[in-house]
Formats: structure tokens, C-alpha cells, sequence
């Protein structure tokens, strides 16, 4: 099965590892306990086994040990609260079609875990496919925030764009930002296939407060919290099922696109800052494929010289021959960080590092490298599999149960179910599920195939808002094998 190369261990692969590791590591898990047990009694007296690490402990060990400079880092401003509780956080993501949408339900999961830790987020996703009402339902049911919180809560909205819109589609959350500057706290623009996970935000906001504190706020916008991208690198050759799992064993992260030994000058960059240079590094190659920021700096970068960090633009270079990359890396990275643009520098926390990577869900790009016309290749090296289109998918088991088959089969069972995506205001029901909007009307721009689908998929939705968010006959009847293709 070719389309299971890529693919991560199964949860139940994992647990069967784990089962066997268990038994077969069970007398030496008590002995290492043991050591470990020891070796952090020796420090301070106390076993400190299980107790959760947070850097207020790892500051007061550094003042135990004597550490004194570690254990002066600034903590976080807002002291005893969690960082995401009560934050705003925009979130705007590129999602072209539904080419990605097994990644783009990944990455709106990450989404959803920052509500239940106790975030408001708004999440706007810009795509030129019109999502039919079954998708949107499971969705809506997928993404509800159950929190109690009042500060917490999750919106979902997809903003239609004309295909011919093209790369350009990573242009339209720039304005956004700018727009409502005045309402959130944290900025995140992504794509569609970029796992961020609550973490994610709190390091970045944790590292963000500890720059500021030490270089000052006026100095503050010189600099942004970046993220590095990873992946698994699973074997070239075999194909991940249950007769090769033995093949992960030596599987693990691998920064793709972070090349060249030695590793500090090819790959990884010192900072020049003084206080920062004890704390925090630069990517040589700066790509992020996303980025995150505040307002602060956000309006700092507006009025930074060369900057204009709100202006859309095309990347640099004349007609076809771009010199900077294509577009989605100049909007994500190289506006930002080239240096003859925003040239504000990339930190990336040594102590904190792994916090501030995300796994580039697709898991694919790792294998670029080395392959001819590639990172890393040469003429002579071998071709990209597949590289000429001829490729024939088998496609897996019809039996396997689909996620959206059986939403809609719970649906048919329980009718009674069914008005669950409505709110109360003022004695009035109103809609709050995920919205779709066609604010400029492109769906009257599609070719002429795609817009029907797409006309008569906006009506049914429309109808499904309207009655206050539940399918009728119609929405279940989809073609589960053959929904997404749309033109
Ligand atoms: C893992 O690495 C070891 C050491 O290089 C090697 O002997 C072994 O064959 C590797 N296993 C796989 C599945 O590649």
C-alpha cells in the first residue's frame, strides 16, 4: 500500500510497541527508576520524581546551585495565571483545496485543544472550494468548545477565493491582522498542513516576554520568536505496515531543511545581541512556513524602515524569475526576516528548543533531499520518485470505516440530535457553527463545472444556516468516494 509510506505509526502500533516494551523491559524500568531516584536525590534531598518541571523550578535549582545569572531570567508577565487562559488568538490559515484536507483536520485539532486550554480563538481559513453541508456538520461538531470558561471559545469561518487566485492565496491574512490589531493577543498565520498545538503558543509567548525583558521594549520588534519545521524520517525504501514496523526503529526527527556540518555556520547562526546570544540562536535558512506575533509588533513592523510588514506585495524579482522563492515563503519568512526587507532576526531558545518545532504533517519532504534538482542534490543524483506523474494509487480497504460515513449514519440514528449549532441571544436562535462566507462573490468566478457544485453546495448551505444547523435528506446524501472532486 504506497499511500501508507508516508504515513505516522498507527496508535495501535504504538500501543503494541509499548505493550512488548513493557514486559520485556519491566525489571530493568525498576532499576533505572531506582538510579534515577538517586541521582536527583544527591542534588537536593527531595525526590522530584513526577513532580512537573516548570521554569520557576528550573530557575530555583539554577539559584540552588548557585547559578545566579540563570536564575535572574524574567518569568512571565502574567505570573500565577496560565498563559492561555483568556487569550486571543487569530489564527489564519491557507487552504487551497481539499487536496490537504487530512493534514488541514490535523491542524484545526491544534486549534481546538487551544479553546480547551482556555483560549478564544478565531480561525479564519482561506480556500477556493465550497465545503459541502456533510463536512461542515462533522466539523461543527468536531470543533465545539465545550469549555465553561468565559473567556474561551473557538470560531471557524472559510472565506471563498477565485482558484485564479493561485499562490496569492497566502496574501489575504496580512490585511486581516491590520485590521483587527485591536482584538487579539496573538497572531498566528499558517498553512494548511503545519501542526501547532497549544504549546506551540505558549512558548512563543513565553519567549517573546523573556526577549523583550532583555533587550528592552524599544529593541523588542528587532527580533521574533521562529519555529523550526520537522519530520519523521522513515525509511526510503519500505513501505510502514504491520509486517515492517521494525523499520522505525531508528526513526526520529529530522530538521529537513536545515543542511550543512558543521552545524554551526552551515546550518545554525550565533545572535549578536549580547543577552541574547547566551540564550538564543538563529536558523541559517530562515523558512517557517508560518509565523506568530503580537500586536506590538506587528504595528512595530508596520513603521520599521524598509519594512511595511502590512503592505501586500509580490516577492522580490522581475516577471518569472523570482530571486527570493515563491510567494508563500517571501508572506511566511522572507519579508520578515531577509535582511533587505524587515531584516528583524529569527530567536530560537536553546534550552527551550523542541518547543518551538512543528511537524510538517505531509512527512514527505524529507525525502527531497539528496534528489536531483533538490536541496542537496546534484545532476547526478538519484530522480524524485514518481516525479513524472505516472504514478497509480492503490487505494485502501472500501470496508475501513470512514470518519465522515459514519457521522452521517450517527445523524440518520439519532434525528432528535439535530439543532445542536445554535446559540440564544436576546430570546432569539442564531447559527454558530462554522461560517462560509463569499464576501466578493468569486464563487461567480469559477470555471464553469466547479461553479455549479459550488453554487448549488452555498445554497445548501445557506439552507442548513438557516434552519439552524442540522443536515436534512439531502446533505447525507453525498458520494462518499467522490465529494472533493469538484470540477
Ligand atoms: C538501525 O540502525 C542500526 C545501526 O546503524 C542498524 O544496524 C539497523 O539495521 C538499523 N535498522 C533499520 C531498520 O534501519
Amino acid at each position: 500500500m504506497p499511500s501508507n509510506r508516508t504515513r505516522l505509526p498507527s496508535g495501535i502500533a504504538v500501543r503494541t510497541t509499548l505493550v512488548i516494551a513493557t514486559s520485556f523491559l519491566c525489571g530493568l524500568a525498576l532499576a533505572s527508576a531506582l538510579f534515577l531516584w538517586h541521582a536527583i536525590h544527591s542534588i537536593d534531598h527531595e525526590p522530584l520524581l513526577f513532580k512537573p518541571l516548570r521554569a520557576a523550578d528550573a530557575a530555583a535549582h539554577s539559584a540552588l546551585s548557585g547559578d545566579r545569572e540563570k536564575a535572574a531570567l524574567p518569568q512571565e508577565a502574567s505570573g500565577h495565571r496560565s498563559l492561555l487562559s483568556g487569550l486571543r488568538v487569530l489564527v489564519t490559515i491557507a487552504s487551497y483545496d481539499f487536496m490537504q484536507l487530512a493534514h488541514l483536520e490535523e491542524v484545526l485539532d491544534g486549534f481546538q485543544d487551544l479553546c480547551y486550554a482556555g483560549s478564544h480563538v478565531d480561525v479564519v481559513i482561506y480556500t477556493t472550494v465550497v465545503y459541502p453541508v456533510a463536512l461542515i456538520d462533522m466539523l461543527n461538531d468536531r470543533m465545539r468548545c465545550n469549555d465553561p470558561s468565559p473567556t474561551s471559545g473557538m470560531t471557524v469561518t472559510l472565506i471563498l477565493k477565485p482558484a485564479s487566485v493561485r499562490l496569492h492565496l497566502v496574501d489575504f491574512h496580512r490585511t486581516l491582522f491590520y485590521d483587527r490589531i485591536d482584538l487579539y493577543d496573538v497572531f498566528v498565520y499558517t498553512e494548511d498542513d503545519i501542526r501547532i498545538s497549544p504549546k506551540t503558543i505558549a512558548a512563543y509567548l513565553h519567549e517573546t516576554h523573556r526577549v523583550s525583558s532583555l533587550v528592552g521594549p524599544t529593541h523588542a520588534s528587532d527580533y521574533n520568536v521562529g519555529i523550526v519545521r520537522y519530520e519523521y524520517n522513515f525509511p526510503e525504501n519500505v513501505v510502514i505496515t504491520d509486517k515492517t514496523r521494525h523499520a522505525t526503529e531508528n526513526v526520529t526527527r529530522v530538521y529537513w531543511e536545515h543542511l550543512g556540518k558543521p552545524i554551526f555556520e552551515k546550518a545554525v547562526d550565533k545572535v549578536e545581541h549580547q543577552e541574547l546570544s547566551k540564550y538564543y540562536v538563529s536558523m541559517h535558512l530562515h523558512h517557517q512556513g508560518m509565523y506568530m506575533a503580537t500586536p506590538d509588533l506587528l504595528r512595530a513592523w508596520k513603521d520599521r524602515p524598509g519594512c511595511k510588514f502590512d503592505e501586500v506585495r509580490n516577492r522580490p524579482g522581475s516577471g518569472s524569475q523570482p530571486s527570493e522563492g515563491t510567494q508563500r515563503v517571501w508572506m511566511s519568512s522572507q519579508m520578515l526576516f531577509g535582511k533587505r526587507h524587515c531584516g528583524v532576526t529569527q530567536l530560537l531558545p536553546v534550552d527551550n528548543f523542541g518547543q518551538l518545532t512543528v511537524l510538517h504533517l505531509p512527512n514527505k519532504n524529507y525525502r527531497r533531499v539528496g534528489k536531483q534538482g533538490r536541496i542537496g542534490g546534484s545532476d547526478n543524483s538519484p530522480k524524485n520518485e514518481f516525479s513524472d506523474g505516472t504514478e497509480v494509487f492503490e487505494p485502501s480497504h472500501p470496508d475501513l470505516l470512514r470518519a465522515l460515513e459514519l457521522h452521517i449514519e450517527m445523524k440518520r440514528q439519532f434525528p432528535h440530535l439535530k439543532s445542536t449549532n445554535v446559540a440564544g441571544e436576546d430570546g432569539r436562535l442564531r447559527y454558530v457553527g462554522i461560517r462560509m462566507v463569499d464576501t466578493d462573490l468569486n464563487v461567480g468566478s469559477f470555471a464553469k463545472d466547479h461553479r455549479q457544485v459550488a453554487e448549488k453546495r452555498l445554497e445548501a448551505y445557506r439552507a442548513y444556516v438557516g434552519r439552524g444547523g442540522y443536515m436534512i435528506d439531502s446533505d447525507m446524501d453525498i458520494d462518499i468516494d467522490a465529494w472533493r472532486i469538484t470540477s
